[in-house]
């Protein structure tokens, strides 16, 4: 029985493993391929060009822009975890060595730039490290200290929230991306649900896309994600509630920059204008919030700052630079917006009468 029964199974076996491996093989290719259209392995990206020619990526920019730099940053090699102690190699993207190694694996834990740490985050860990930004309610607050609210001061600049801090968006009041107004309490980490409260539960990590039929088989009535709405009322005010969260946060977005550019007229006394570019706030001396490309400066960067209209601005810029963030966490957006325009209406006459809290 024995013998014949061995090279049975053995026959049985050869071809199905065989099989089995030829699949692996092609899934990895298309792993490999989904990932090298992806952002993060996308060689020609500012995120990997930006310092071509200074040879080298600086240690403060380094995990995050650079795969050296982000091994560096986890101790790969013997090296000091939880700090970049040697500057980055440039031309490196986001490879499969910087999620795939054992210390990658390990991580579990990442540190904000509020200093708060955060646990127990799994395979979701290294994402939180690269899209924490790099500024948070906190520094805002310690900028402006001291200083009377609606008095233009040379020492303030503008404070910009970095790109793409989705997790620090999705933790809240936990990691306080935002500028958390005094007095108000604002919403914590986004549940959602089980199976879609995580960034890789969302975004497959090698392309990094969303896959929008499981989220529309449970939205239903909507075809497109940015149209899924959960909350019915009318925080914008607008008396239009037929569009997604997305357009309710939109249209808030777009009343607070009509009261920055009202604000910085009648209190700091020259017109500002945001334009898609570093450092985003600039002179405005057309007026009309449109800036000419050629006005977008360094030299003319705006510098007429109060306190009041940085905290308001520095939180446009956290919203302006997550278009997740209706699906990390489209609560605290709501709140940081409504507080800042709430703010800004202390001191010029803007209708708030009509846009809600969540
Ligand atoms: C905590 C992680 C982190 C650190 C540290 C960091 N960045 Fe970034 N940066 C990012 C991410 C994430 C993006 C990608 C945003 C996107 O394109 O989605 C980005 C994008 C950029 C871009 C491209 C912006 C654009 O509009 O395409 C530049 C330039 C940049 N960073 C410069 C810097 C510099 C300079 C430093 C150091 C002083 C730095 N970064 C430090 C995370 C970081
Ligand atoms: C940004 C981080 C990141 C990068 C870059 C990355 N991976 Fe992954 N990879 C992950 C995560 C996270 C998982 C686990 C997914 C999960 O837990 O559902 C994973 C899973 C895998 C798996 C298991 C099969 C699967 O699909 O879950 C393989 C194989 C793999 N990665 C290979 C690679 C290769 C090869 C590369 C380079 C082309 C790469 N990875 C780049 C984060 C990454
Ligand atoms: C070592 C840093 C690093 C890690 C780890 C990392 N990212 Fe990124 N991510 C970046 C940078 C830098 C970019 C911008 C790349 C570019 O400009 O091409 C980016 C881009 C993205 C984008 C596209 C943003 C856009 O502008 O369209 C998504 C989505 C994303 N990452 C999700 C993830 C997820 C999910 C994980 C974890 C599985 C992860 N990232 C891990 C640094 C990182
Ligand atoms: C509930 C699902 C969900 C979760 C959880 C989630 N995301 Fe997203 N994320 C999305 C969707 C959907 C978009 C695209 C939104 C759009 O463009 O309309 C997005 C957009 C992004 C972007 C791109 C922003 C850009 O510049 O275009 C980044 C980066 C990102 N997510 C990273 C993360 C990270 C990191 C985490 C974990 C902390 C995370 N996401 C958690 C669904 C999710
Ligand atoms: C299992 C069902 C389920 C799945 C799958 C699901 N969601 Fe949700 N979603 C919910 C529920 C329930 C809420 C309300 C949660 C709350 O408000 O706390 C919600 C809330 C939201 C909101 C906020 C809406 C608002 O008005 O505030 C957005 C945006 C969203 N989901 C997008 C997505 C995206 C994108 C995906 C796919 C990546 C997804 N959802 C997958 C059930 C689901």
């Amino acid at each position: 029985m024995r013998l014949l029964f061995i090279p049975l199974i053995a026959c049985l076996a050869f071809p199905a493993s065989a099989l089995r491996a030829e699949e692996g093989l092609e899934g990895l290719e298309r792993l490999i391929a989904a990932w090298l259209d992806s952002p993060h392995g996308d060689y020609q990206s500012l995120s990997f060009t930006y310092w071509n020619e200074q040879g080298e990526v600086p240690e403060n920019c380094a995990m995050c822009h650079s795969e050296t730099g982000f091994m560096d940053f986890l101790g790969v090699g013997g090296l000091t975890a939880g700090g970049v102690d040697h500057p980055g190699t440039i031309n490196t993207v986001i490879g499969c060595a910087s999620c795939h190694t054992a210390e990658a694996h390990a991580l579990d834990a990442v540190t904000f730039p509020s200093g708060i740490e955060v646990a127990e985050l799994g395979s979701s860990a290294t994402c939180m490290v690269c899209h924490q930004g790099r500024q948070s309610s906190d520094q805002v607050a310690e900028r402006v200290a001291g200083k009377a609210l609606d008095q233009v001061s040379d020492e303030l600049a503008f404070l910009n929230i970095h790109y793409a801090a989705s997790a620090a968006t999705m933790l809240g009041s936990v990691a306080r991306p935002g500028y958390q107004y005094e007095g108000r309490s604002y919403a914590g980490q986004f549940m959602h649900v089980p199976g879609a409260d995580t960034c890789v539960a969302c975004h497959e990590p090698h392309s990094t896309q969303v896959e929008p039929d499981g989220c529309l088989a449970c939205h239903r009535g909507v075809e497109e994600m940015r149209d899924i709405r959960t909350q019915h009322q009318d925080f914008a005010g607008t008396g239009d509630r037929s569009g997604g969260i997305h357009a309710e946060i939109m249209a808030l977005h777009g009343q607070l920059l009509d009261a920055i550019r009202l604000y910085a007229v009648e209190v700091a006394g020259t017109p500002i204008a945001y334009f898609s570019g570093f450092p985003y706030f600039f002179n405005d001396p057309t007026g009309t919030g449109d800036l000419p490309s050629e006005l977008a400066t360094r030299d003319n960067r705006y510098q007429s700052w109060t306190p009041r209209l940085l905290k308001a601005a520095y939180n446009y810029q956290v919203v302006a630079k997550d278009p997740g963030g209706y699906v990390h966490n489209p609560r605290y957006m709501l709140q940081l917006l409504h507080d800042s325009l709430a703010d800004l209406a202390e001191t010029v006459e803007i209708d708030i009468s009509r846009i809600i809290r969540p």
